[in-house]
């Protein structure tokens, strides 16, 4: 009985002795992961570890996405921690697009009765399940132990069709209780915050949850938090999760691009105003807002001595690069302000760097493409303006930070180190 007790007490002794090796005890105030573009979708993908055991793979990076869903199909996923998410679970019931599920296919990942589903694409439905998904910690500097979020929830999709080629589905980072910056800080107690720095070239830019600082080469290393203008995130009641921003104004080289006001807020259906993208490459506007923009940017560029040449799709204004110079925020173009909510200082200056696309070593055009007369949002900015840009949305305050180009700094979003410490 006595040698029973001992071997007991040295199990639990040796239990509590591993945990903080084992399970990383110390809480991470932030995780950070890789954001890499994919050449032929020109999407933006990131790199997650989920089940058991352990898989590295890829995801698309999706603001507008809800949830973090995988393909499910033809017997792809295989995990011994898989479970599928029970129609009572506080996560299903505070997502106002969730149900309860029966499924006639044979029972496995994705096919369980009695079990949370999510609409998709208007009539499939999509079990929502929950496994182990890790990712690296991080000090804001380098990244750190890896992090363990044992019953992350995901949908878990039976269908293929939506997966972009290499990866094998999107990460959802909406602000919905179920999209991965929710579920991350709710597990472990960091701020409801993420920052995305998307790379203008193949090297990875950064994907960052939680709290600050948000350290970019070259050496010493720059917090970039500090430098962060914060506009608010602005509801809208139709799209209540994604992320909306007060647009005032634009101005091209100081002068106003005449905008119907009516065309940058919602309507009862939730139309107008503007969005921000990851799905978009270059930022689409509604004809009437696209046109003056048009007319006002070529008319500061003439002045500046840069000839319109024949437009090459899907732009509409391009121009002759011999008389453009460059500097280091990109060609010398006109810049582009996007005046915001907030005070006289909160304006998105576009500079060359990410408004205009080199499409032969003649022609450089306006990244900016018009949408036509049916757009969703009357703006919804696309990637090319946002990258070698730092964003930050913070979903507890429902405020957006961004920093000015980075190229101003001489630093890009490929400068975070990825050197793991440990
Ligand atoms: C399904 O999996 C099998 C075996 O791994 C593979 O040969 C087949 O091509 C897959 N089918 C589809 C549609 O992916
Ligand atoms: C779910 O329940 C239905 C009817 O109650 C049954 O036909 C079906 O086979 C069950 N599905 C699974 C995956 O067990
Ligand atoms: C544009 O070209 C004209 C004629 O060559 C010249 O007089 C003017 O200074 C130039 N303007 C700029 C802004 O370079
Ligand atoms: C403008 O806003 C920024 C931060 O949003 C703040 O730091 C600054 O003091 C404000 N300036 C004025 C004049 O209110
Ligand atoms: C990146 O971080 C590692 C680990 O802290 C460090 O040894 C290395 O010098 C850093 N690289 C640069 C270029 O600063």
């Amino acid at each position: 009985m006595a040698s029973l007790h001992l071997v007991l007490i040295t199990a639990v002794i040796i239990c509590f002795c591993h945990l903080p090796a084992n399970a990383s005890q110390r809480r991470p105030r932030a995780l950070v992961t890789q954001i890499t573009q994919d050449p032929a979708s020109q999407r933006y993908t990131v790199e997650i570890r989920q089940r058991t055991p352990l898989r590295i793979q890829r995801l698309v990076l999706d603001i507008e996405e809800d949830y973090m869903w995988v393909r499910c199909d033809n017997k792809s996923y295989i995990s011994s921690t898989y479970s599928p998410l029970g129609c009572s679970a506080q996560l299903c019931k505070s997502y106002q697009y969730s149900g309860c599920g029966t499924c006639y296919g044979s029972r496995g990942p994705g096919c369980n009765n009695n079990t949370c589903v999510v609409a998709v694409q208007g009539s499939r439905s999509v079990e929502l399940a929950q496994d182990v998904l890790v990712l690296p910690s991080s000090d804001g500097s380098n990244p750190g132990p890896l992090a363990r979020f044992p019953q992350l929830a995901f949908a878990c999709d039976l269908s293929s069709n939506r997966v972009i080629s290499g990866t094998v589905g999107v990460a959802g980072m909406t602000s919905s209780t179920l999209a991965l910056p929710s579920q991350l800080s709710a597990a472990e107690g960091f701020s409801r915050k993420f920052a995305m720095c998307l790379p203008s070239g193949n090297a990875p830019g950064a994907l960052f949850f939680g709290d600050e600082p948000l350290v970019f080469l070259p050496p010493p290393g720059r917090d970039l938090s500090s430098q962060i203008i914060r506009t608010p995130l602005i509801k809208n009641s139709v799209y209540t999760d994604v992320f909306y921003l007060g647009v005032q104004r634009i101005e091209v080289g100081g002068v106003n691009v005449a905008i119907d006001a009516e065309k940058l807020r919602f309507d009862k259906d939730g139309r107008g105003g503007t969005k921000l993208s990851t799905v978009v490459r270059y930022t689409q506007l509604a004809s009437p807002i696209y046109n003056s923009l048009e007319g006002v940017f070529t008319s500061v560029a003439k002045k500046m001595n840069i000839t319109r040449v024949a437009s090459v799709s899907p732009f509409g204004a391009c121009f002759d690069s011999s008389g453009v110079g460059s500097t280091r925020v990109g060609p010398a173009v006109p810049t582009i302000d996007i005046v915001l909510q907030g005070n006289s200082t909160t304006t998105w200056r576009i500079f060359g760097a990410n408004s205009m696309v080199r499409v032969n070593n003649k022609v450089l055009c306006l990244g900016f493409v018009d949408g036509g007369d049916n757009l969703q949002q009357s703006i919804v900015i696309g990637t090319y303006q946002m990258q070698d840009n730092l964003l930050q949305f913070d979903l507890a305050t429902s405020t957006l930070g961004f920093s000015s180009s980075l190229l101003f700094g001489q630093t890009t979003c490929s400068n975070f180190n990825f050197t793991a410490t440990s």
